[in-house]
């Protein structure tokens, strides 16, 4: 009988410190996530200093909550596993000394994960007959990328946002419409109570590469509509400018990713990213596949937003490969899919 291969994973590239088990690349033991959202809500987003220190003060203790939580021993471990980019250079550093002092002291292999591939991979924990090959859209709070999964750690970027991200266009706009931190979620809740069609909001299309998104014109576009009603001296109802600009993004990732599935000729399309989880993007997305007979993934919404089952995951196809980190493994900030 084959040895199961047991990952302990670590992910701490932006304000959650986690850590998680996963047996065999597909089976999460434990999934342990530690919040710092109420902190960083004091000041309107993730300040990157305190996200370093709370790292630091959390870390050990997420991570044997995790080997608890699995019922494991550090002999059940094959592999630890750790993000290394892309994120905020002082909170990936944190999971990556911890890592590498972790892996050191138990003589087990090292493995460094890509926190994008992280989110493509969260797709594989409740889907375990979803193999390569893929079209995937990651759309986060750093990142919205149409990516073509060809195989395991094989990756084509088709588009990516030339500005903001999905999730910070989210953020931004619940600012300033006075939702708060994190806008994602809100935005996603009080868009039941409003009118998506009430106010037209752009949809940005680029002639030279139709799968790149552009989402900071759209974030301009709701800051001018607001201050022309405010110089009428007129009110907004925030619903509706919540559920139009929602809209405006949803429309813009279903139509690039479907002009994309019907290029490529993909059957299975994936979404991944805390963005990921909005429900109108779902449900959206879900309809959108559906009428083209192609398959639809998307992990549940804890697995969306940042987790380190996903870095176990996709640790166990890079392990499976023979990739090993070395001990001079560092955080690399703005870490590109696919290089190592
Ligand atoms: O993947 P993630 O946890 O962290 C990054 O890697 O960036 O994504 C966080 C982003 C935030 O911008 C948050 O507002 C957004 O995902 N988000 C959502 C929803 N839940 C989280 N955006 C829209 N609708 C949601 N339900
Ligand atoms: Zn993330």
């Amino acid at each position: 009988m084959e040895q199961d291969v047991v990952i302990l994973a670590i992910e701490s590239s932006c304000d959650e410190t986690a850590a998680s088990v996963v047996r065999n690349g597909r089976e999460v033991l434990s999934n342990v996530i530690s919040s710092q959202i109420d902190i960083h809500t004091l000041y309107g987003g993730v300040v990157p200093e305190i996200a370093s220190r709370k790292h630091t003060e959390r870390i050990d203790q997420v991570v044997m909550e995790a080997l608890k939580e699995a019922k494991m021993t550090w002999d059940d471990i094959t592999a630890i596993a750790v993000t290394y980019g892309p994120g905020l250079v002082g909170a990936l550093l944190v999971g990556v000394s911890y890592a590498k002092a972790l892996a050191w002291a138990l003589h087990k292999p090292l493995i460094g994960v890509h926190h994008i591939e992280g989110h493509i991979s969260a797709n594989y924990i409740e889907n375990t007959e979803l193999e390569p090959p893929f079209m995937c859209l990651v759309v986060s709070g750093g990142h919205s990328h149409l990516v073509k999964v060809a195989d395991y750690g094989k990756y084509e970027i088709l588009g990516r946002t030339r500005d903001d991200a999905a999730g910070e266009a989210f953020d931004k706009v619940a600012r300033v419409i006075g939702l708060g931190y994190p806008g994602g979620p809100k935005i996603d809740k009080v868009s039941y109570e409003g009118n998506p069609s009430a106010i037209d909001f752009p949809r940005p299309k680029f002639a030279d590469n139709e799968y790149d998104f552009s989402f900071s014109g759209l974030k301009s576009a709701v800051l001018n509509y607001l201050n022309q009603l405010q110089m009428k001296g007129e009110d907004y109802n925030q619903a509706d400018v919540a559920a139009s600009f929602q809209q405006a993004v949803v429309d813009v990732l279903v139509g690039h990713s479907m002009k994309a599935l019907d290029q490529y000729g993909f059957k299975k399309f994936a979404i991944a990213g805390g963005v990921a989880s909005n429900s109108h993007l779902r449900t959206a997305m879900e309809e959108a596949c559906a009428k083209r007979g192609v398959e639809f993934f998307r992990p549940s919404p804890i697995f969306c937003t940042d987790n380190a089952a996903m870095i176990g995951v996709a640790a166990y196809y890079e392990y499976i490969a023979g990739l090993r980190s070395d001990w001079d493994l560092n955080a690399v900030p703005n870490l590109k899919l696919g290089e190592r």
